[in-house]
């Protein structure tokens, strides 16, 4: 089967990685400068990398990747060309491109969430803070690169967040309206689950770190980290988060008649009244993925085709090993981006057993080496028989790497 894989960060090189296991041929779109690399190498023979449009690009199958093509109705042209697709139509999309949409829907199908309230004024919105109860969330209620999202307990702090949000100096429009919520407290984790329209297969759990600096410091990223699966959630509260926070949303879709084939991805927070829904994501979580697909054990190209046909099967099955992934960033991530710096090491990390090194932010200078080019540079993921295994494994990879300003957290996994 000939698979069309449309995105450049490490989630598409991670995706890249498990597919070629089983498909004929995988064309990227734009790809990056290590999967362009591993195209001549590993992939070599089976893998291209093109800057064509999608939709000038024959393939069986096409995978969207990010959810700025999916939000800007990628999914529905290409259907429109009678193409199989995964990742959800613009309908669908609406559940991560508009967090005041993905709230009432929650509301509606009765999914506990954050208490919450929708603002595009600001005296109503200050009025609203008063009612919570000393921990506030603002949240752009346009998409934001993971970075739309403010918690504070301070009330003062709120508000000129607030006022920067809806005046369009910090997220232009994504702003112009935001979502207060309450500040719900406890461990997140991330459950993704395919779904073909009418049914879902949910995948390992994970959990990943939001926040730059260790001990969660600092501001939200799209994240610096992740782990699979995640030791403190058994069998039963998977089941349990399955049945109450992901399968209504099923009913909430028909009602709507909305045909969702792609992946779901639900952020939990376990909070002590139970777990409620922090967010829905309408594609593969960047890390989590990262770490989930390395211990899959079964053949995605086949899944992904089963979701895009509406025909979904099987079950997906993993290893029984553990897997951490450690996110290295450009200098001045996620305020500003570095570009140019010449990466040291991969090769080296590369070669350790059990090690991947996904690409994200890089790219190919006239010499041939690898220099960064902004924001999140690499996934370095590692494999191992637990999570300590795992995480020892994955820092020895990280430190054979370097360059000029590269920041990552220490604390993944610990
Ligand atoms: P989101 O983009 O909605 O996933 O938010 C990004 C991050 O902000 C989440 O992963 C949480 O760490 C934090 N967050 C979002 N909403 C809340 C909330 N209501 N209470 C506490 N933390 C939150
Ligand atoms: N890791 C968080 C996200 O993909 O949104």
């Amino acid at each position: 089967m000939k698979v069309l894989v449309v995105g450049s960060g490490a989630r598409e090189h991670a995706l890249v990685d498990s597919l070629v296991k089983n498909a004929d041929k995988v064309i990227v779109v734009p790809g990056n400068g290590g999967i362009e690399a591993a195209s001549k190498l590993e992939y070599s023979g089976v893998v291209e990398v093109s800057d064509l449009d999608p939709r000038e690009i024959k393939a069986d199958l096409t995978i969207i990747g990010p959810e700025g093509p999916l939000a800007s109705g990628l999914g529905d042209k290409l259907r429109a060309d009678g193409r199989r697709v995964f990742g959800p139509n613009q309908d669908g999309a609406m559940l991560e491109s508009s967090k005041a949409f993905m709230k009432e829907f929650l509301n509606e199908l009765y999914i506990p969430t954050a208490s919450y309230g929708i603002f595009d004024d600001l005296k109503s919105a200050k009025e609203f803070l008063k009612t919570l109860n000393g921990g506030y969330v603002i949240k752009t209620d346009g998409l934001a690169q993971g970075k739309g999202v403010f918690v504070t307990r301070n009330i003062d702090e709120a508000v000129e967040d607030i006022e920067s949000k809806l005046s369009g100096t910090a997220f232009g429009d994504a702003g112009r309206k935001v979502v207060i919520e309450e500040m719900m407290e406890g461990k997140e984790l991330s459950v993704l689950a395919l779904c073909d329209g009418k049914k879902i297969a949910p995948l390992s759990s994970a959990r990943d770190a939001k926040r730059v600096y260790d001990g969660d410091a600092g501001p939200n990223t799209g994240g610096m980290g992740s782990f699979s699966p995640v030791p403190d959630v058994d069998g039963k509260l998977l089941d349990s988060i399955v049945e109450k926070l992901i399968e209504p949303v099923l009913m909430g879709f028909k009602k709507r008649a909305i045909d969702y084939r792609g992946v779901l991805y639900a952020g939990i927070m376990l909070t002590e009244y139970g777990p409620k829904i922090v967010e829905y994501n309408v594609r593969f979580g960047d890390p989590e993925i990262q770490s989930i697909l390395p211990r899959l054990d079964c053949d995605l190209v086949s899944l992904m085709d089963q979701c895009a046909s509406g025909s979904l099967r099987s079950e997906p099955k993993f290893r029984n090993e553990f897997s951490v992934t450690v996110v290295m960033a450009s200098k001045g991530y996620p305020q500003s981006s570095s570009y140019g710096d010449v990466i040291e090491g991969i090769e080296n990390a590369k070669n350790l057993e059990g090690v991947k090194v996904f690409h994200a932010g890089t790219s190919i200078n006239s010499a041939g080496q690898f220099i960064t080019s902004g924001g999140r540079v690499l996934s370095v993921t590692a494999l191992g028989s637990d999570l300590n295994r795992a995480r020892l494994r994955a820092y020895e990879a990280v430190d054979k790497i370097g360059f000029d300003g590269e920041h990552h957290r220490h604390d993944i996994a610990l």
